[in-house]
């Protein structure tokens, strides 16, 4: 005689999780999921921190919105091109070809990055920083406050000015 279906669906599952017996299917999903997993974090995380020294790691916090729209704001009239550092894999590329350059970062990374640009951008080029100021270049104009603070620097006026420590 067959089983009532209470019966089956008692025993179905019990079958399942105490098996000893080779499951080829659960392997091959675990598997999957697995290899997935690793996939998505070699693409998406691991190169944000490949050969990046602990105190220049930049965690993911996306912009808000007033944050872009006071970032467009200072970008207002510019030509040429536009690279956002932090906006891809956390390498920084060669930046001579830029004259607009934005950056949502962090404290740490600001001091090194000052040395960078002014070493590299050509002397039009405008840098727009959100939430954390250089510490030792003055802006030319800043919008927005709190959080969603944002400051402009010109790189010519920067070299034209002796590097000093300015209060913000
Ligand atoms: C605060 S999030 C900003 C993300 C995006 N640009 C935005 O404004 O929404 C900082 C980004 O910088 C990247 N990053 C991490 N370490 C970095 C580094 N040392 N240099 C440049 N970018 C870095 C991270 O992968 C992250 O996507």
């Amino acid at each position: 005689m067959e089983d009532g279906i209470e019966m089956l669906l008692l025993d179905e599952p019990t079958r399942f999780l105490l098996s000893h017996e080779p499951n080829p299917r659960l392997n091959m999903l675990i598997g999957g999921t697995l290899t997935s997993v690793y996939g998505l974090w070699a693409m998406f995380a691991l190169p944000g921190f490949r050969k990046v020294p602990f105190k220049l790691k930049v965690p993911f916090v996306p912009s808000s919105k007033v944050q872009t729209r006071n970032v467009m704001k200072l970008l207002e009239g510019r030509k040429g091109r536009l690279a956002d550092l932090g906006s891809g894999d956390g390498r920084l590329t060669d930046l001579s070809r830029y004259n607009n350059v934005t950056a949502f970062l962090s404290p740490s990374t600001m001091e090194p990055l000052e040395v960078k640009l002014v070493s590299e951008l050509p002397d039009d080029a405008r840098v727009i920083v959100c939430r954390f100021p250089f510490p030792h270049w003055k802006p030319t104009s800043s919008e927005g406050t709190g959080l969603d603070q944002v400051w402009a620097y010109d790189v010519q006026s920067v070299r034209n000015r002796p590097t000093q420590n300015v209060k913000i």
